[in-house]
């Protein structure tokens, strides 16, 4: 169908860059730098001067950064760790990995992040970080997290794996706490040609031990000093962020624009739209509208040939691999709502007014009939 509007055209941004892409990636073959390298290298100053802090490490994912990071804070089996039941699993993946529980606190109902109003009372002797999440590219409300977590002593991992470029009071995230994670899975803000993901800090002592975990848990080669992992970004990857790092201010102002038209186009509807805080920049990573009649909406514009998806379904303490945690239905009600009416719009730099206008249209048409 002509009208149709894919939820996500990679192809599209693809094109606009593909001579840069191909060049850059010939490069990195002809040097033959596969896992780590010199393009990487690059790109972990460029990203670490990007975000404002002073070291960036590169991952093979999002998901192996957070493990990482949960290491270098020392946390293990015994140990909690506060975070949200509102978000990708791979969250809560670092905390399972390191044999500790996670300890769901509910959302805002705005932001749909973790509400600082609630994290106190999650505070126990056993707690040892704070794991909040950017979630949709919305920064959480960080500075009555990060007053709390010093009041306890308590270090914040912030999981920043959909927020690259997102602004909390001017600051861009992924710089304020102990730790931050990105992930650069393709259909992120700034996306690799394959898997990625980065680990930053301003702690000399975590860049070097994070280096080394990332890295079969060696400094010198063929010496290992603690029990690693082969989480090493490819040279290829770092070499891709490092053509699309340079577009990605350009990319967040046209995601800007196409989520100030739909929150124009969209007003009149019945639809709780997502509202920045008034500390927020979002990255707009996502564009998620709230609504109880969500299934029905969903197939009304997949009918009409609009892409859509749901961030997220189900939240993490009512999934089946964390049932052991024994958390019920009615445990977190403001995610549970949010997990039942949430539905992603279709967001990209690359959304033409037109096809803003086409999915508006539809969504109106299925208020009217
Ligand atoms: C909030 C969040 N955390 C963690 C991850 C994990 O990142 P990756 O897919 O690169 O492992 C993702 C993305 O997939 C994410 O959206």
């Amino acid at each position: 169908m002509s009208d149709s509007v894919p939820y996500l055209d990679l192809p599209a941004q693809l094109r606009a860059i593909r001579s840069d892409l191909d060049q850059a990636i010939a490069r990195t073959i002809d040097k033959c730098s596969f896992c780590l390298g010199p393009d990487t290298a690059q790109f972990e100053k460029d990203f670490a001067a990007y975000i404002g802090t002073k070291h960036a490490l590169g991952f093979n994912s999002g998901t192996s950064a957070l493990h990482v990071a949960l290491l270098l804070l020392n946390v293990g089996p015994g140990d909690e760790v506060i975070t949200t039941p509102f978000t990708f699993v791979a969250t809560s993946w670092a905390i399972s990995y390191v044999g500790a529980r996670p300890v769901y606190v509910d959302i805002e109902d705005g932001s749909m992040n973790l509400n600082p109003a609630l994290v106190e009372r999650a505070i126990t002797p056993r707690t040892k970080a704070i794991l909040p999440v950017h979630l949709y590219g919305h920064p959480f409300d960080l500075d009555p997290i990060l007053a709390i977590a010093k009041k306890h002593g308590l270090p914040v991992v912030e999981d920043a794996c959909q927020a690259h470029g997102a602004k909390y009071k001017n600051q861009t995230v992924g710089s304020f706490g102990a730790i931050s994670c990105f992930s650069f899975y393709p259909g992120k803000n700034l996306g690799a040609c394959g898997e990625g993901g980065a680990l930053l800090t301003n702690e000399p002592a975590f860049e070097k031990r994070g280096r080394a975990l990332r890295e079969h848990g060696s400094t010198v080669r063929y010496y290992h000093d603690e029990i690693g992992f082969n989480y090493r970004m490819e040279g290829i990857q770092g070499a891709v962020l490092g053509v699309k790092l340079k577009h990605l201010p350009h990319w967040t102002a046209e995601r800007t624009r196409v989520a100030h038209r739909y929150h124009e186009l969209l007003k009149d509807t019945p639809l709780q739209l997502p509202a920045e805080a008034g500390y927020a920049r979002s990255a707009w990573h996502l564009y998620v509208v709230r609504h109880a009649r969500r299934e029905e909406l969903k197939k009304h514009l997949e009918k009409n040939g609009i892409g859509c998806a749901l961030h997220y379904p189900l939240p993490l303490h009512l999934q089946k691999c964390y049932a052991s945690l024994g958390y019920r239905p009615g445990a977190f009600p403001v995610a549970e709502k949010a997990a039942r009416e949430c539905l992603s719009l279709p967001i990209y730099p690359e959304l033409t007014e037109l096809q803003i206008q086409r999915v508006s249209a539809v969504v109106h048409d299925f208020f009217r009939a």
